[in-house]
């Protein structure tokens, strides 16, 4: 399935200088299976530079190996993918890149300022710059007035900023948010679109994985929804919004009746089940009668 519409651009850019016109994420059939379970099958898609692209599913959906595939943090099972022009994994592009993960846990006994040093070591980032990028990203996220106090004493709330604050050291060109408002308040979800409303002003992407509509609709510029490892529909909010994903479950279909029924709009073919992405809902009983006609000629 296709969830991008950006062009087609070389991969394995040489080293110096990743071309700025690469896309930030491209992935082709990048696909993960763990035993019998499929947690990714085969997801196609690009992110250009600077677009804050929103990965939209219900739990298990398959946003978090998504992020740790791209990450590097997990081997696909089949399928490539690159970042910022280079494949992943690359050295390089992941001190580009910054990441809030799901699931966070920061050194109880470091003070804020210690962590974010931790993290402008581990990026690396040269010494000298540490103390700004410290102060601005405290700033940022609002963590200002309690750089000193030790992690253990902050709320998870606070914790999820502090990680926040992590991932945007260095300016990276590309930012992973794994569900970052999971333990902030309406007040930190605000502040949060604004700060990635701040990342793209600024032209870094922003890949943000979410269960919850209202975190992606009001600051995704595009948006794959996905359940059980695929992308049922993609798109603007708009697109998806006017349009209507309608799964149809049917059997006895010849290649040519999948075929005239595409004229219904982009269809995702899962064997049985059949998704059509932006179908106007007037066309649902059309679509329902052709279905089984095709259905009755085909077993006659
Ligand atoms: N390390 C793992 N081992 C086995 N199954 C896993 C592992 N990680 C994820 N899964 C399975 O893959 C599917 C997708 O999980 P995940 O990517 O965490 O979903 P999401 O982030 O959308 O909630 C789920 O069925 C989950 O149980
Ligand atoms: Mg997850």
């Amino acid at each position: 399935m296709v969830a991008g519409v950006a062009e087609e651009t070389k991969t394995a850019a040489p080293l110096e200088g990743a071309a700025a016109g690469t896309p930030a994420i491209k992935t082709v059939e990048l696909t993960k299976r763990f035993g019998r379970t499929v947690a990714l099958a085969g997801l196609t898609m690009t992110v250009p530079r600077g677009e804050v692209f929103g990965f939209l599913g219900p739990n298990g959906a398959g946003k978090t190996t998504a992020v740790k595939l791209l990450l590097g943090l997990l081997k696909p099972t089949s399928g490539s993918a690159s970042l910022l022009g280079r494949p992943i994994g690359h050295l390089q592009t992941r001190r580009r890149i910054g990441y809030l993960p799901e699931l966070f846990r920061y050194q109880s006994w470091l003070t804020a300022r210690e962590v974010l040093a931790l993290h402008c070591e581990l990026a690396p980032l040269p010494r000298s710059s540490w103390k700004d990028e410290i102060g601005s990203a405290m700033e940022t996220v609002g963590l200002a007035a309690r750089a000193n106090d030790r992690v253990g004493t902050f709320s998870k709330g606070m914790q999820q900023r502090l990680g926040l604050g992590a991932a945007l050291l260095g300016e990276p060109e590309l930012v992973f948010l794994d569900e970052p408002t999971s333990a902030l308040d309406p007040v930190g979800r605000h502040d949060v679109r604004e700060i990635i409303r701040g990342l793209a002003s600024r032209g870094t992407a922003v890949f943000l994985n979410s269960h919850l509509l209202s975190e992606v609709e009001q600051v995704c510029d595009r948006v794959a929804v996905v359940d059980h490892g695929r992308v049922i529909a993609a798109g603007t909010m708009e697109e998806l919004l006017r349009g209507t994903v309608v799964k149809v479950r049917v059997t006895g279909l010849t290649p040519a009746d999948r075929n005239n029924l595409s004229g219904f709009g982009a269809l995702d073919d899962e064997g049985d089940q059949l998704t059509f992405t932006n179908l106007e809902a007037s066309r649902v009983p059309d679509l329902v009668s052709a279905s089984c006609h095709r259905c009755s000629s085909s077993r006659g």
